[in-house]
């Protein structure tokens, strides 16, 4: 069993959705945990207990900044890299310029964790990697193996070559014997503190606010696996215990649900019935995306557990605990396609 307790650990972009879920599950797990985010898109209230408690020591800055990345790597056993100019579908589809300084930043934080001397890098990458070529016909089943992403390249606009240029530069790191780390790749992530610009989290603001009829990017055929983030966390970490060789590994479950199927399993959950409104000339993202999970189990011993209609329940539960209609109501127009708060 992998002893977590006392080693220094940095979580970049630790304030975000899923970075505040990673560093509650290493807090619990006796790590010194180091956050360092600029609150772009994070918040400082997604880590407000660990705050609160001093169970973390946080400092909000702009890893962009040489000076930054060189303090936040110092000392530091084990590196999480979540920190990205990222969004859901609204906001990588129209953020094409922002999303490419995701090269640098991912860059910057690789080299500082070598000078510092860091164990290992876990890279947070996304299947934004895989062929769009690919993933055209929802009729299709198809399960995304690794081994599909190779030349030719061909990722998933500049926010999923940004990712594909860190795995491999972190391959090569690992190639040269300079550093030791492991790539995880996220399918749709979902979950308590997801914002609304990715698709679930929106369609609970929409039937929240009544909307009718309700919009749906897409054809609403488009097939997705939503993954909770509980799973991706564990995953995550379990990469990080298990993963010298700069791999990259598929996290998300085997789960093909469509767009309009979930639509229609929020309105249910959620007492609301809406007609739908299908917008294909809205940002969309591939017609088929669902992982492959041979190489999760043969590499971390474990493949994601949560289904999605629990997953999905509770994190309505959540979303009708912490928003108040008329403020989803106010900003819901802005957070479809914007990664800061309105
Ligand atoms: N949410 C998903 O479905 C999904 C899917 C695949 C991959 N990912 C990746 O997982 C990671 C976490 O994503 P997320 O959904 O939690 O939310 P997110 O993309 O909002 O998280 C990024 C975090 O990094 C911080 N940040 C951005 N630029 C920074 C900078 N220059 N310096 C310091 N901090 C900075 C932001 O404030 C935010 O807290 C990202 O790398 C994202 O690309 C997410």
């Amino acid at each position: 069993m992998y002893d977590w307790t006392d080693r220094t650990v940095l979580v970049t972009g630790g304030a975000s959705f899923i970075g505040s879920h990673l560093v509650d599950a290493l807090v619990e797990r006796g790590a010194q945990v180091r956050v360092v985010d600029n609150l772009s898109s994070g918040r400082a209230e997604n880590l407000a207990t660990h705050l609160a408690s001093g169970a973390i020591d946080f400092h909000e800055g702009d890893l962009l900044d040489a000076a930054v990345t060189d303090a936040a790597t110092a000392g530091v056993d084990v590196v999480f890299h979540n920190a990205a100019d990222h969004g859901g579908r609204g906001y990588i589809d129209l953020h094409q310029v922002n999303c490419s300084t995701n090269m640098i930043l991912d860059g910057m934080v690789f080299r500082a964790a070598e000078r510092a001397g860091a164990q290992k890098v876990v890279f947070a990458s996304s299947g934004c990697v895989y062929p769009e070529h690919l993933q055209t016909d929802p009729d299709e089943i198809l399960y995304l193996t690794e081994d599909l992403v190779g030349p030719p390249y061909a990722a998933d606009n500049l926010y999923g070559w940004a990712k594909l240029m860190a795995e491999m530069t972190l391959r090569a790191y690992c190639a040269e014997g300079r550093l030791a780390a492991a790539s995880v790749r996220y399918f749709t992530a979902y979950g308590p503190r997801c914002p609304e610009s990715h698709a679930v989290m929106a369609m609970m603001g929409r039937a929240m606010v009544g909307q009718n009829p309700f919009e749906i990017w897409g054809t609403g055929e488009q097939i997705r696996n939503w993954t909770h983030v509980d799973d991706i966390v564990e995953g995550t970490i379990r990469a990080a215990e298990r993963v010298d060789d700069g791999s990259a590994i598929n996290i998300g479950t085997m789960e093909r649900t469509k767009v309009v199927d979930c639509a229609r399993e929020v309105l249910a959950y959620m007492g609301k019935d809406a007609d739908f409104v299908f917008d294909p000339s809205k940002p969309t993202g591939p017609y088929n995306r669902v992982c492959d999970l041979r190489l999760c189990h043969e590499k971390l011993g474990w493949t994601p557990e949560i289904e999605f209609k629990d997953g999905l329940r509770s994190t309505i539960d959540w979303y009708l605990e912490n928003n108040d209609v008329d403020e989803v109501r106010r900003t819901l127009g802005h957070t479809l396609t914007e990664r800061r708060h309105a």
